[in-house]
């Protein structure tokens, strides 16, 4: 029925020596002062100098992109971009520094104030070239034509859609996410899974988005736990790695749906990680979706090896049950109350997260602002 279309990044360099490809692309889109875009984890930690130590070119370095950054981040490194003179924009960091750079690329050359771009489809060229480096696994923002930033006025997380966010090039190595603290690669991972299984049982799907959630399912399940226990494992990162860009490549074609609407205000209000709040929601919102995408679900639940049931709804459940063992064995508190909300704050949560109907209209189960309090109780 219809088409769809895929988008990526122009160029994906994968595997344990990606990095090398640096110089060659930087030549190739004919950079010669590049604004590198990071953050204060990925510099304290030696990774940036794994890049640095390539570049032949001069450079600038914006090292303070706060994790999960506001809006307002976007103008000072667009000044900082300007100041320096730079001519392109290279990411180094997690899924809040290449939001950053992302938005920084696109719109260093237009006028306007960052919040006129907010929403679908809003900016209208990019000149800049861009490449990105992520060194958490991970977002996926490497692949998608979409930054998410935290508005503190409307205490809400929100997204900014345009192709001319995809970058040019991205290069995904193991090597960096080696240094990732055990929390980061527990969220980030399990964000990657969230973006999975949610293109999966998108209404979006197709048979291209399919194929790469569910690879990256069950590479995940397999190697998220081992990345975890040993954070030098590179056969481990570099799975995750590769996991978390063929997450990044469905969800960035097919949507995310109900478990990222409902992780948005907790972290646009609770300052939560943004892996933390998907993987808090993640087994309530699929336990409700089960009516929706039985068939689908337990096709993912037979395909993990949990259950092989004739009844749909029966392998469903299982899958609901083994995800929550999943988090917490990756010691991420399972229930809202331990992150400083009142049970009273839940009607607040769910009038904000009814407003997300970008991510709404891709889920499975239609929901009402009513069931959207009752699945916060229940996770509470
Ligand atoms: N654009 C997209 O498609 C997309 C998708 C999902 C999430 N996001 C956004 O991405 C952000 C979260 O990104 P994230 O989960 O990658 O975390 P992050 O970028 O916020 O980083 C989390 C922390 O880990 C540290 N860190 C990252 N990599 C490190 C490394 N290799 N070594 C040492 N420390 C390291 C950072 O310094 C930071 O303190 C949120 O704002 C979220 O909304 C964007
Ligand atoms: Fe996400």
């Amino acid at each position: 029925m219809g088409f769809s279309t895929f988008k990526s990044a122009n160029k994906l360099i994968t595997g344990q020596t990606a990095l090398e490809y640096l110089v060659q692309a930087i030549a190739q889109l004919k950079i010669q002062k590049p604004l590198i875009v990071t953050d204060q984890g990925v510099v304290k930690s030696g990774t940036i100098q794994q890049v640095l130590n390539l570049l032949d070119v001069e450079y600038s370095i914006y090292d303070s992109v706060k994790p999960e950054p506001e809006l307002e981040q976007v103008q000072d490194c667009i000044n900082f971009y300007h100041a320096n003179q730079s001519d392109a924009v290279l990411a180094v960091g997690g899924g809040s520094a290449l939001d950053i750079a992302k938005c920084v690329a696109a719109l260093a050359g237009q006028n306007g104030d960052i919040r006129d771009f907010v929403g679908t489809d809003k900016i209208s060229s990019r000149d800049i070239p861009l490449i990105v480096i992520p060194t958490t696994s991970g977002t996926g923002s490497e692949v998608t034509n979409i930054a998410i930033l935290s508005d503190t006025k409307n205490q809400m997380k929100q997204g900014i859609v345009s192709d001319f966010l995809l970058p040019d090039v991205a290069i995904v190595s193991p090597v960096m996410s080696v240094s990732c603290p055990a929390s980061v690669t527990a969220a980030s991972g399990v964000d990657a899974l969230v973006h999975a299984i949610e293109a999966y049982i998108s209404v979006n799907h197709s048979d291209i988005t399919d194929a790469l959630a569910l690879q990256a399912i069950e590479l995940i399940v397999e190697y998220l736990p081992q990345a975890y226990a040993l954070p030098s494992n590179l056969i481990a990162r570099e799975k995750m790695a590769t996991a978390s860009l063929m997450a990044g490549l469905a969800f960035g074609n097919a949507g995310v749906g109900a478990v990222h609407a409902l992780a948005y205000p907790l972290g646009g209000k609770y300052k939560m990680a943004h892996g933390v709040s998907n993987a808090l929601m993640l087994p309530y919102v699929l336990k409700w979706n089960v009516l929706g995408c039985a068939e689908r679900l337990s096709k993912i639940a037979k395909l993990l090896k949990l259950s092989n049931s004739n009844l749909a709804m029966e392998n469903a459940e299982k899958l609901v049950e083994f995800l929550h063992k999943f988090c917490q064995q990756l010691n991420i508190p399972a229930g809202l109350r331990y992150f400083g909300i009142q049970e009273d704050d839940i009607p607040a949560l769910a009038a904000e997260a009814i407003k997300v109907e970008r991510l709404l209209k891709n889920n499975p189960r239609q929901l009402t602002v009513n069931d959207i309090e009752a699945i916060y109780r229940e996770a509470y």
